[in-house]
């Protein structure tokens, strides 16, 4: 899993531990955060381990894979959680922006799915992929143009992925809404946000974890993109 020091990825990297899962997952800047969640992880999973990786450079991305494969051999599961967001005004979004924003989320994501795939495709059991994109790749946000336009990538790579890894991978993309309430949330989600979630509430890293359990065990479905938003899209 890429991303597991990130507030939502941390829960979900410990919700998959908990189904039985070994953990193998990499953080780029957040040490302690990644620490923290290696510690809880190992309660349930003690052979589980972490490295450091900048997903933006594809040579990090294959370190990350060779120190994987030193320490399990059989790959069941990838989520790409790995994710850099920021507000950017659309007429002063600058080169770095946007290298920072696609490389990271979607060439990032790009050259994990294509490494695991490299690996699950060798074996002879069906394995799955899980991305994680966010409701706005189907919608037109203000200022978030790179944001946006990555995670719109993302889920039709993993369409793509799904297509052409088929029957071998299960490819499907998690596209969560405003989630609330894990630990550690410095600020609130505006509140005229909540006027336009049809089912009145922010969601829970609970409401994610559900929906990845359930593509975790699901055999028929691949190429689907899961919005788990509360009805957001319906608005
Ligand atoms: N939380 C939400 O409300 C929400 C809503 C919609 C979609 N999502 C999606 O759900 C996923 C998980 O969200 P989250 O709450 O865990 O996000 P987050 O708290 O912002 O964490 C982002 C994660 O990505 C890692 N990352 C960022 N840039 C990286 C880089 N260049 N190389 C390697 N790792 C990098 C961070 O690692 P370091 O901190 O160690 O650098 C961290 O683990 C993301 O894909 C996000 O877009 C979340």
């Amino acid at each position: 899993m890429t991303g597991a020091s990130g507030k939502l990825g941390a829960e979900i990297a410990l919700a998959v531990a908990g189904q039985g899962y070994s953990i193998f997952f990499t953080w780029g800047h957040s040490e302690q955060k990644a620490c923290e969640t290696l510690e809880k992880i190992r309660w349930v999973s003690p052979e589980s381990q972490m490295v450091q990786c900048d997903v933006s450079k594809v040579g990090e991305i294959e370190k990350a894979f060779a120190a994987f494969s030193s320490h399990f051999d059989r790959l069941d599961l990838l989520i790409t959680s790995a994710s850099n967001f920021y507000r950017t005004d659309l007429l002063d979004v600058t080169e770095a922006d946007w290298d920072s924003l696609i490389d990271t989320n979607l060439k990032g994501t790009f050259f994990t799915m294509q490494s695991a795939a490299r690996i699950m495709t060798r074996q002879p059991f069906v394995s799955r992929i899980i991305t994680m994109t966010d409701i706005s790749a189907g919608m037109v946000w203000r200022n978030y143009a790179p944001y946006t336009v990555s995670k719109s990538g993302i889920q039709h790579l993993t369409r793509i992925f799904a297509r052409e890894s088929a029957p071998k991978i299960l490819v499907n993309s998690i596209a969560p809404g405003t989630i609330s309430a894990y630990p550690g949330r410095e600020e609130e989600p505006e509140a005229d946000l909540l006027g336009k979630i049809p089912l009145q509430r922010f969601g829970d890293p609970m409401d994610i974890i559900e929906a990845i359990r359930f593509l975790m065990v699901s055999e028929y479905i691949t190429g689907q993109v899961i919005n788990v938003d509360g009805g957001r899209l319906l608005y």
